[in-house]
């Protein structure tokens, strides 16, 4: 099948306008790669190529960082994302083991799993879903470190907010009759309402048995939408910092825009057609992750992480 044109480097359209890629897929990969520098048996999550995606001011603050810990940036945020890319990896690889076939990562930025999860090259087929814009930057990223792209993955470039994903999707040979995870992580708080519902609606209606979500989501009640930053307090998180983290991001065109009213994620999830959801508070990741030398880590309580079933 011929594929779409996947090249333009287009730039958001929507919201406030940003050029290139994008910056919050960037400060992931950073902490991805800052907690891959730690010992075995004391780092939470491992990317060895995170770091590749770095650009010189990140790989200086990460050097900073690796010298004097107590330097990381918002350690609470850092520790929950660390906490997220495990639970994910680990989530992926149970699906692997239940005999997944297809796996779609959402808003996939820098996301380096389809080539560091073993199990997935040579048995399921991996779609990377991001604006053109991340994911030029991306596929030129991954041509550099492993010299080609590799034959598992499929590179689709969409606006969740203005073109149609699942069409997109299936340009690209998504099947719609396989049993399928799809990963949203630091994704769905970015994107307008409409466009969160129309996505698992599309997943819900049009996915084989046993498919599967997971995502991380914030409270409604911590998102405030006259500039898109963040107004709830975290006992782990310097407030201010968080704020004008937050708002910087929405500077830059990436504003948190949506969340889930607290204690509704189970019926907002069974409305879009999903069950089994199960709803990961940070006293979960932090009883599950951070034992021994790690038992002291802070982690931000305004994060949770969900996963379900397509009915
Ligand atoms: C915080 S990053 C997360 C990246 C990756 N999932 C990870 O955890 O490392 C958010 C990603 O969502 C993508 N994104 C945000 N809004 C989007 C939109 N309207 N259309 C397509 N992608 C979008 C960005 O390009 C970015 O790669």
């Amino acid at each position: 099948m011929e594929k779409p044109d996947n090249t333009e480097n287009k730039t958001f359209e929507t919201g406030k306008k940003k050029k290139g890629s994008s910056t919050t897929a960037e400060n992931v990969a950073f902490v991805r790669a800052l907690e891959s520098l730690k010992p075995e048996g004391e780092r939470v999550c491992y990317d060895p190529y995170a770091v590749r995606f770095l650009s010189q001011q990140y790989l200086m603050f990460m050097e900073m960082a690796a010298r004097d810990p107590s330097r990381t940036p918002f350690p609470g945020v850092h520790n929950s994302l660390s906490a997220r890319v495990r639970y994910f990896d680990d989530f992926v690889k149970r699906s692997i083991d239940e005999g997944l076939h297809q796996l779609v990562i959402l808003g996939a930025g820098f996301d380096t799993r389809a080539y560091r999860i073993e199990g997935l090259r040579g048995n399921v087929r991996v779609f990377e879903v991001d604006h053109p814009g991340t994911q030029s930057v991306k596929m030129e990223k991954i041509k550099d470190i492993f010299g080609s792209l590799p034959d598992h993955v499929e590179y689709v470039s969409v606006d969740f907010e203005t073109e149609d994903f699942g069409q997109r999707l299936i340009e690209y040979g998504y099947e719609r009759s396989q049993k399928t995870v799809f990963i949203m992580e630091g994704l769905i708080y970015y994107l307008p309402p409409k466009a969160v519902e129309e996505m698992l609606s599309f997943i819900a209606k049009n996915s084989g048995i046993g498919s599967a979500i997971i995502f991380d989501y914030v409270h409604e009640s911590s998102i405030d939408r006259t500039d898109g930053i963040c107004g709830v307090q975290c006992k782990a998180c310097d407030q201010n910092e968080i704020k004008n983290a937050t708002k910087d991001m929405a500077k830059q065109g990436e504003p948190y825009k949506f969340g889930i009213k607290e204690g509704m994620l189970e019926s907002f999830l069974a409305r879009q057609g999903f069950s089994h959801v199960c709803n990961v508070t940070s006293e979960d990741y932090k009883k599950a992750y951070f034992h021994e030398v790690n038992e002291n880590r802070p982690v931000c309580c305004l994060s949770y992480f969900a996963h379900a079933v397509v009915k």
